[in-house]
């Protein structure tokens, strides 16, 4: 065997990338479709994608990967799914797909998981779920009972969205403990399903798939997947996780203390506990990680913000679709705080940092015979980044250390302004290494497939390629604009909390 498939079912694109088992090294990668995957908006802050549209796309990634590099595809050990977090997929009987997915950053039912929270009690859920039921999978699914009860009376089993293309692989529905956890389907202290909270939504633990292991032969290819995909039949589907999980992973940061972050469509920074976390007001989560066991308990703490990528793509859109890069390079030109232009980045959807309040982007302190557009491209950058480094402070609020991040070399790390603010305003090294989350997903199914004995051999070819340090005048310069911009966030929102942390 020579080859590992990792797919990365993202809300803007599909990655397929194959990993070369002897050097450790991806041979060849294809994102599909070329052009960023709409999200489709019923209402205000719903959210909704295709779910079949995500298999087309696997099939169009995979179809060009074997045009590009003709890889013999028997020599392939392993597929590893990593999947955006949190969706509701729903199938019928016959594996028909019900409705479109509701996805994770769509705020439907933002008021049942507040309610929920309220009347099974704050400190109770905080307990036994370690989180509020907020926007999570299962209110999202108590939201279909409610609204459409025609389409629930026809569930056979919901799905997140790696667990489908899963089951579009190997016609087995199933999902992992992890995966139960991001839907708020978990007890953490009990270690079983969340069966109180399926009890107070009126929803049958039946509806819930089979569990498997993150790491483990779930299924094969079927005859039917391989034709479509043309791979071959008998393939194992090795490993699935959700992003932040598979970020985490695919950097190696597997024990307490280590730290992960990425800034895709959304932005994330996550840290691994071995003992229950809770924020009181569950403006951060925690989820089960991959490599958690009864006896060796691991949880990633996350903050996530889901005004990330997606605000500096729509800037894009605004600027006339000039290349990232030459946006990276625009928003440097411009000086540090952006002369008083400040971002605040919250316009896809209930933002948890801010728990869940309804909240749309702001641009503010615009003067028209002072800014350009490099101010507005860096005051987006910077506005992500303060707007994750005060996700970070909750978590710091909690008693995780965040010093040293590792994120993969790519989406908004890549911009240098979007780093020299991470790390100074953030107060942080930042390691960025040679890989992204397809390519962890390949790695994470060769564990699962027996290829690699441990996450020490699977993580062999991963390389650090920068370190960047905060500096004491940099350092100075970024405290002073989040602090401008905390200031703005007050406004709308009460107290925010205070840079004393450090
Ligand atoms: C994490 C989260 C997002 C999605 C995006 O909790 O909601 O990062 O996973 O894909």
């Amino acid at each position: 065997m020579k080859y590992l498939l990792g797919y990365d079912i993202g809300s803007s694109s599909i990655k397929v990338s194959l990993l070369d088992i002897a050097t450790g090294q991806a041979v060849a990668a294809v994102t599909s479709p070329k052009q960023e995957m709409e999200i489709s908006v019923p209402q205000a802050d719903w959210a909704e994608q295709r779910p079949e549209r995500w298999w087309q796309e696997c099939v169009n990634a995979t179809t060009e990967l074997k045009a590009r590099y003709g890889f013999d595809t028997s020599l392939v050990a392993g597929i590893g799914i990593t999947y955006q977090m949190h969706g509701l997929v729903l199938v019928d009987e016959a594996g028909k797909v019900l409705r479109p997915a509701i996805i994770w950053c769509d705020s439907r039912a933002v008021d049942l998981g507040n309610q929920a929270f309220a009347e099974m009690g704050e400190e109770y859920c905080l307990e036994n779920f370690l989180n509020s039921p907020g926007n999570f999978t299962a209110s999202k699914l108590k939201w279909v009972r409610e609204n459409e009860p025609e389409v629930y009376a026809q569930i056979h089993k919901i799905q997140l969205p790696g667990d489908y293309i899963a089951f579009k692989m190997s016609g087995q529905l199933q999902t992992t403990v992890s995966g139960l956890s991001e839907g708020v389907f978990w007890n953490f202290k009990q270690q079983v399903i969340a069966q109180e909270l399926l009890d107070y939504y009126g929803i049958s633990a039946d509806l819930l798939p089979e569990v498997v292991d993150t790491f483990s032969v779930q299924g094969q290819l079927s005859a039917e997947a391989a034709q479509e995909l043309g791979l071959t039949a008998g393939t194992p589907i090795s490993y699935r996780a959700g992003d932040q999980p598979n970020n985490a992973f695919s950097l190696n940061v597997l024990n307490p203390g280590e730290i992960a972050a990425t800034a895709g469509t959304s932005g994330v920074v996550y840290g691994i506990t071995d003992a229950p976390a809770s924020d009181p007001a569950s403006r951060v989560n925690a989820f089960v990680h991959v490599n958690h066991t009864t006896e060796q308990p691991r949880n990633g703490v996350l903050m996530c913000m889901n005004g990330t990528g997606i605000l500096n793509s729509w800037l894009r859109k605004m600027v006339g679709e000039l290349p990232y890069d030459e946006m990276n390079r625009r928003a440097a030109q411009a000086p540090i705080g952006a002369e008083g232009l400040v971002f605040l980045p919250f316009g896809n959807g209930a933002e948890r940092i801010l728990e869940n309040r309804p909240t749309d982007a702001e641009l503010r302190g615009l003067n028209f015979n002072v800014h350009s557009q490099n101010h507005l491209l860096r005051a987006a950058q910077e506005g992500i980044v303060f707007a994750l480094i005060y996700g970070m402070n909750i978590m710091r609020q909690m008693g995780v250390q965040v010093r040293t991040v590792r994120a993969g070399n790519a989406n908004m790390f890549l911009s240098p302004v979007f780093r020299e603010a991470f790390v100074n305003a953030g107060d942080v090294t930042l390691e960025l290494y040679n890989t992204d989350a397809a390519q962890g997903a390949a790695r994470g199914a060769g564990i699962g497939a027996g290829v690699y004995a441990s996450a020490a051999e699977a993580f062999g070819g991963l390389e650090r390629i920068l370190t960047v340090e905060p500096t004491d005048q940099l350092r100075e310069q970024y405290q002073a604009a989040y602090g401008r911009w905390q200031d703005a966030l007050s406004t709308i929102i009460p107290q925010p909390i205070s840079l004393a942390h450090v």
